[in-house]
């Protein structure tokens, strides 16, 4: 027999609900069927007055399980769970803890007061999943705050702890002591019915409904669900509760079976996923309280910061103090920007900064547990400061190294103690960036890539973990991709064609774009330092390199692809750059052609997907979705489209083995093909 997922116990003359699906009580059908039998009895039981409703264990309600998203919903649907509360003639209290969220927060607002113990955090993030709260969210909210900040607040998918939720009337009371004795209290002194569905709601000023609608449209992409969110909110103030409730419903349960909810709900999982690591068995992550950061230039600043952040004893290194000033005022400025900007209330900053030690005593590394050093990329540096660092730290402590491209095996050579080295990859600004890779060398510890894992955790990224190969997984990625847009380039297309039909996909900047910001002078070094060993018969194109000897590095020196005048908001096109790429192709004789947005896209899709292949085949992808996790955080890739693995399991094998015949022949000689079933097989 199915385990109950609910159970109904007694405080006297108060019925206490108990919702207990662990791990995170989601609302799944057991749980909606217990609650339907629950506040039957509440209703029919003369002896009870009311009802408090509560998670077991260490949360509430904290989301809907979205594997059911997908299909047919099964009876009873939530609306009619809360309907059954509405109805029941007898007040009834939500007690919230750890989280209620989504259709969590939905059923909370169905009831007739919210008591949430301090630390709890509420809030509706169904837009981002591609939905909209679909069981009186965006009906209930506007009722209490207001139509304008229901639509910050539900098209955001923000989350707001109990004590903005208390200020906002999200909720009624932060309980003082225990939660369950202050909730079966309130109820038992609640008059009657306090329904949300018979407030009115407030009204509201035109232009403030306009401005926030206008600033939801633009934070959330103009993506199909806001719209859908601020329709629904807006139009509280014109429908009666019961056609709002069910015109919500209807584009609710469009949206769950769009493409974008599945790709959304894909990228879920995969970031869910990403640092949980079946290939790292049972290894437990090593303790970590102090890291010691090597380096404090932008990767070693920002590094810190996210250290610093996540409540970390930071110990900032440098081989010289003014680099170690720069690094420290760097770290002080953003902290500084922070409070002023109203992001951070200056007592955490200053606790913040409090914890950090700038310093050029390096015996110090000996309090680290976690040592990341980000120095200049050069493999001669790297090696001596992993010497320096393996005589002075200590026996256990991890040390990874924050290399781009070098290899890590070779940096672990250069210490006694290979098994304690990893790579932990992290992408710039480091302390805004979610992707982080963590890189396993060929002696790597299974714990030690635990600690690295668990560490981006707690540093609040998405950790990846990846093999020790060039450019490991993502800028392994990128350079395929960024090699086919030149390709493209020189088959006819114009940069900003191609940067303007990837934006359109969704990509956050065009490739081009990105290259001129990055600087192009750091990939022609590396082709430079290529050309002795790379395959003289591949396919090449030169027209960076032409850029590069013409001084264009990009942004830094006011031309790369485009033009960047002084003052100019945005790049412009430049005629000697059109010019220089129309003499690179007539150089190999390559009669340009038209592309269209359509082929520029799917050539990029396609190109992705045969690395992501190559990738997982060579081992240094461990598992095919973390590639969508890695595109998605790092790359600017449109999380909405789920990422290229998303993209190929939809059109299938046979599809995908005829594109890739084609991708071949558009990429002409010195093409590798993948295997598409590494990309394909789900359990991969
Ligand atoms: P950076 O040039 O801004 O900073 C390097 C810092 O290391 C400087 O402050 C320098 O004084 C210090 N340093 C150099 N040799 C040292 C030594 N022997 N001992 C102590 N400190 C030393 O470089 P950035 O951009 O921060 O890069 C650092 C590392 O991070 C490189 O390995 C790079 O490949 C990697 N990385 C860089 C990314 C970026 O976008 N800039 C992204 C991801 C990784």
């Amino acid at each position: 027999m199915e385990q109950q997922r609910v159970r109904l116990e007694r405080d006297g003359d108060i019925a206490v609900i108990v919702i207990d699906n662990p791990p995170i009580n989601a609302g799944s059908a057991a749980v909606r069927e217990g609650l339907m039998s629950a506040i039957a009895t509440v209703r029919a039981e003369d002896s009870l007055r009311g009802a408090v409703l509560i998670g077991a264990s260490n949360t509430f309600i904290a989301g809907s399980d979205l594997r059911e998203f997908g299909q047919p919903l099964a009876e009873p649907q939530l609306p009619t769970v809360i309907r059954a509360i509405e109805d029941c003639g007898k007040p009834v209290v939500a007690a919230l803890h750890g989280a209620a969220l989504g259709g969590g927060f939905e059923l909370a607002l169905g009831c007739d007061a919210r008591i949430a113990a301090p630390g709890t955090v509420v809030g509706l993030p169904e837009v981002t999943l591609g939905i909209i709260p679909g069981a009186g969210g965006t009906q209930r909210l506007p009722r209490i705050v207001g139509i304008p900040r229901a639509i910050g607040m539900i098209c955001s998918g923000e989350r707001i702890n109990s004590a903005a939720a208390l200020a906002a009337g999200l909720i009624d009371a932060e309980a003082a002591g225990d939660l369950r004795s202050a909730a079966v209290a309130h109820a038992r002194q609640l008059a009657g019915k306090q329904r949300l569905r018979d407030r009115a709601v407030p009204a509201a000023d035109a232009a403030a409904v306009a401005e926030a609608s206008a600033a939801a449209l633009k934070a959330g992409k103009r993506r199909p669900q806001v719209q859908a969110a601020i329709d629904a909110i807006v139009a509280t103030a014109t429908v009666g509760i019961e056609e709002g409730l069910s015109n919500e419903r209807a584009v609710f349960q469009r949206l769950r079976v769009s493409r974008e909810a599945f790709a959304l709900r894909h990228q879920f999982f995969a970031e869910r996923d990403s640092a949980k690591h079946p290939a790292l068995g049972d290894a437990r992550p090593r303790d970590v309280r102090c890291i010691a950061v090597i380096g404090a230039g932008t990767m070693g600043s920002g590094i810190a910061i996210a250290a610093l952040d996540a409540g970390y004893e930071v110990l900032l290194l440098e081989q010289e103090a003014a680099a170690l000033d720069r690094g420290a005022s760097r770290i002080h400025a953003h902290y500084a920007s922070r409070v002023k900007g109203g992001k951070v209330n200056a007592s955490v900053a200053a606790a913040c900064e409090a914890r950090l030690s700038p310093s050029l005593d390096w015996p110090r590394i000996a309090e680290a547990d976690l040592v990341i050093e980000a120095v200049f990329e050069e493999m001669g540096v790297k090696q001596q400061v992993f010497q320096r660092i393996d005589a002075l730290a200590r026996p256990g402590a991890v040390l990874a190294s924050n290399t781009s491209y070098l290899d890590l095996d070779a940096i672990a050579a250069s210490t006694s103690r290979p098994q304690d080295v990893i790579g932990l990859h992290f992408f710039s600004p480091a302390n805004v960036m979610k992707l982080m890779e963590v890189v396993r060398g060929k002696a790597s510890a299974l714990d030690a890539l635990a600690t690295g894992l668990s560490i981006g955790r707690a540093l609040k990224k998405l950790p990846v973990l990846t093999g020790n190969a060039f450019g490991f997984v993502g800028n392994r990625l990128y350079a395929a991709y960024r090699r086919q847009c030149e390709f493209m380039v020189e088959e006819g297309a114009a940069p900003e064609q191609v940067d303007a039909a990837l934006e359109a996909f969704g990509f956050a900047m065009g490739p081009f774009a990105v290259a001129d910001l990055s600087g192009l002078d750091i990939a022609w070094r590396m082709r430079q330092a290529q050309v002795a060993t790379r395959e003289p018969a591949a396919r090449h194109v030169h027209i960076a390199d032409r850029l590069c000897e013409a001084g264009r590095l990009g942004r830094k020196t006011g031309a790369g692809y485009y033009r960047y005048p002084e003052g100019a908001s945005r790049p412009q096109i430049d005629p000697a750059v059109t010019e220089l790429i129309a003499k690179a192709r007539s150089d190999k004789g390559i009669v340009p052609r038209e592309l269209g947005a359509a082929e520029i896209q799917r050539r990029v899709m396609l190109t992705l997907v045969n690395e992501a292949a190559l990738l997982l085949a060579e081992g240094v992808a461990e598992r095919a979705t973390d590639v969508d996790v890695v595109l998605v955080n790092g790359y600017g890739f449109p999380r909405w489209e789920g990422g290229p693995v998303f993209w190929a399991r939809e059109r299938g094998a046979a599809a995908l083995q005829a594109d890739l015949r084609e991708l071949a022949a558009w990429s002409g000689p010195g093409f590798v093909p993948g295997d598409v079933q590494h990309v394909l097989n789900v359990e991969g």
